[in-house]
């Protein structure tokens, strides 16, 4: 599976992590990044060995600098409003990867950086990083999720903020506004993301992914349809294998051991 040229993927103990590899620019997002992501992330959905993503950049300054500003000046009207649409297309695939993804951050996550960071599901970010939506400074607006999923994230008001001036903001920032889950030194990065990748493949799946699922759908859903949703789909917990083995491990102290079915 590692025959990319932008990316480099390794899987081990349930756990997937993608490397953005475009050290020498920051690993900003080129059209082959966006491709080859989303090939990758489709492979990874029907992979059943891997049940937890962790995403990062490559070296120890940036995580994504962004799309690639070169690759921007030759769009008009119509490719550019195309260029968005794909671009979303790909991030989307993360948020509804059917499996959490974690981003680790490494460094810049700015634009379209900051944008791949809001559509993953939770959010680790190194003491050296940085984050911003400067698309205003090139005379375009966020266009991989970002005027949605941030304003989500972080409310309105602050995500309005972040847009329209086009300021960075830094790691410690970040976690006081609700951008990011936790702040942790640039070295204990990885290993902070992989403990809790581990801990979360550790439990039933079934429930994981339907928590997934449930706390996904409050974007999209008002409360009454939420908590329908959310009704049934712990039902289906209760009808499978992980809930009687969870529940029977309790009861007899012991540790669970769940088949994810
Ligand atoms: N697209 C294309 N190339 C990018 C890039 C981007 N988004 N971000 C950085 N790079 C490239 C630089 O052009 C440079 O390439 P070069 O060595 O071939 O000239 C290399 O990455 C290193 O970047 P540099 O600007 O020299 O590093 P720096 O430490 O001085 O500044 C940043 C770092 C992140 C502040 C600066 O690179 C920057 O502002 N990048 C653009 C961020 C942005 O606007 N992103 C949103 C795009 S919509």
């Amino acid at each position: 599976m590692n025959t990319f040229q932008t990316l480099l993927y390794q899987s081990s103990n349930g756990i997937g992590t993608i490397t953005i590899n475009r050290p020498d620019k920051l690993n900003a997002l080129n059209a082959l990044a966006k491709q080859e992501l989303a090939q990758l992330l489709d492979s990874i959905k029907h992979d059943n060995d891997t049940h937890v993503v962790i995403i990062t950049g490559a070296g120890e300054k940036s995580f994504v600098a962004g799309t690639d500003i070169g690759e921007l000046t030759k769009l008009d009207a119509e490719s550019g409003k195309l260029f968005a649409v794909g671009g979303q297309e790909v991030f989307d695939r993360i948020e509804n990867l059917g499996k959490p993804v974690i981003a680790a951050i490494n460094g810049y996550a700015l634009g379209g950086g900051c944008e791949l960071a809001l559509a993953c599901h939770i959010r680790i970010a190194s003491e050296n990083a940085k984050f911003g939506q400067p698309e205003v400074n090139l005379g375009i607006i966020p266009g991989y999720g970002g005027t949605q999923r941030l304003a989500r994230l972080i409310g309105k008001g602050r995500a309005m903020e972040q847009i329209l001036t086009g300021d960075q903001i830094d790691a410690q920032e970040a976690l006081r506004i609700g951008l990011v889950n936790k702040v942790v030194p640039l070295a204990d990065l990885m290993k902070t993301a992989e403990a809790m990748a581990q801990k979360i493949v550790s439990k039933g799946q079934v429930a994981v992914r339907l928590a997934l699922k449930a706390v996904n759908m409050t974007d999209e859903t008002n409360l009454t349809d939420g908590l329908a949703l959310e009704a049934s789909l712990f039902g289906v917990c209760c009808g499978s294998e992980d809930f009687k083995e969870g529940t029977k491990a309790f009861l007899e102290k012991r540790k669970p051991n769940f088949q994810n079915r």
